[in-house]
């Protein structure tokens, strides 16, 4: 049985990995410590899941105390790299949430501390798990498309989904990257991994029109204390919200850092855009123009691949998985829709079948499910390039950063 320890106690590190370990792989997985920087959330890990877990802030004394074998990384976007690099140089191997992290320098040090200390790091893409994607991929492996030759791939979080980035850490830059990097990163591995193909160069321009400041003058600190808590439309009651999960975990835990999980989705603080539009070339000559939208009237996605053969239509508009195929003589093809429905569990059914993987193992991985950290830095790589052009008004090749350790990505 493997020994494994949890840096970052929030919602995804409990509810996602700690509560499913003890309840589901108590046969595989020995949970022997939490760390956190905020040692009452870390606390807060026993009380939850109902049995002593030691609890760290301190992670160098953790790893001294328990040695583990794996070390799953779910702090914020920022901090996984120091997680990252101390586990494998301590001789532990490294599951690390997404995005793997969130600059080009720190996305060097794992690559190379990867290769120093001979130690694994698996990147978790869940959306690679998505029994609709799955089916896609699955498709495009058996031919159906012949050659990539294009993708148009829109995202659009709703205005629930999408404030909820505004409200916390990930609404400032040198926290999450930027939506770019932390939500962006499941889709340009997504794309990466259905098309099999590596991103080479990137071109991209973003906004912030519907949320930071300037947006609205009934404006708060945070929803808690807010005077237009009644009229404003993204007000969240941090004191019940979640069955008052929320509150044990944030509110009363904010005495020890500061972090306010109920921010003003208006606040000064907020740098990052609402409106991405990014252009990539891929190196097998590919090209894809993809467009993030953090203030949607609905959820949704919206996936095109042109390929020699046809192409393919996919989306989830209003709660549905659709998927049509054209073939070159403009006739639409019936796919087999069976198995593409989501299943019980986080995230459609990922989040377990993605557990099982990292958990139990998996014998053989046919679809490339399981991320290494190329594939960590290729999916992020984008974002970094994306950012890079942005600030610099340019085209970014990835080269430019990752070309020391993937010499074959040339111009
Ligand atoms: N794959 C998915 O579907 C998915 C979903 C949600 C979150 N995530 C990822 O999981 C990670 C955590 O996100 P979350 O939603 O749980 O955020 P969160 O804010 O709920 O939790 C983050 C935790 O990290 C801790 N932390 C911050 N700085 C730290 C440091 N220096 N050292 C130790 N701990 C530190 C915070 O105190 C907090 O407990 C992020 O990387 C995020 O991208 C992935």
């Amino acid at each position: 049985m493997k020994k494994y320890a949890v840096v970052g106690t929030g919602g995804r590190g409990l509810e996602s990995y700690i509560v499913p370990m003890v309840e589901n792989y108590g046969d595989c997985v020995d949970l022997v410590a939490v760390c956190d920087i905020n040692g009452k959330r870390a606390k807060y890990v026993s009380e939850h899941i109902g049995r002593e877990v030691p609890a760290y802030t301190d992670f160098d004394q953790m790893l001294k105390d328990h040695k583990p074998d794996v070390v799953l990384v779910t702090t914020k976007d920022c901090f996984h790299e120091k997680y990252i690099v101390k586990a494998l140089e301590f001789g532990c191997d490294v599951i690390s949430e997404k995005p793997m992290t969130t600059t080009a320098e720190m996305c060097a040090r794992i690559i190379e501390t990867e290769k120093k200390t001979g130690h694994k790091v698996t990147v978790t893409f869940n959306m690679r798990f998505m029994n609709f994607f799955v089916r896609l991929k699955e498709l495009i492996n058996e031919g159906l498309l012949g050659d990539i030759l294009s993708i148009h791939f829109e995202w659009l979080l709703d205005t629930s989904h999408g404030a909820s980035y505004f409200r916390r850490w990930h609404s400032v830059r040198e926290n999450s990257g930027s939506l770019l990097i932390h939500k962006s990163t499941h889709h340009f591995d997504l794309i990466n991994w259905l098309i099999d193909d590596e991103p080479v160069k990137v071109n991209a321009f973003g906004t912030r029109r519907f949320y930071g400041a300037g947006v609205r003058e009934e404006r708060g600190e945070r929803c808690l204390t807010c005077q237009h808590k009644k009229t404003c439309e993204y007000y969240m009651n941090i004191e019940t919200e979640d069955q008052g999960r929320m509150k044990k975990m944030f509110l009363d835990c904010e005495d020890e850092d500061g972090y306010i999980r109920d921010r003003c989705v208006f606040s000064d603080e907020i740098d990052i855009e609402d409106s991405v539009s990014v252009n990539v070339k891929y190196a097998k000559g590919a090209v894809m123009s993809y467009s993030l939208t953090a203030h949607s009237p609905y959820e949704c996605m919206k996936l095109v691949i042109n390929g020699s053969k046809g192409r393919m239509e996919a989306d989830t508009a209003f709660g549905k998985e659709n998927f049509k195929f054209y073939n070159r003589e403009g006739e639409c093809i019936n796919l087999d829709r069976t198995h593409v429905k989501p299943l019980p569990g986080g995230h459609g059914g990922a989040d377990p079948a993605l557990r099982d993987n990292l958990f139990r193992g998996y014998s053989s991985d046919p679809l490339h499910q399981m991320a290494d950290t190329r594939a960590g830095a290729m999916s992020i790589g984008i974002g970094i390039a994306a950012n890079k052009s942005m600030l610099e008004d340019r085209a970014v090749y990835l080269s430019e950063f990752l070309g020391d350790f993937y010499p074959e990505l040339k111009k």
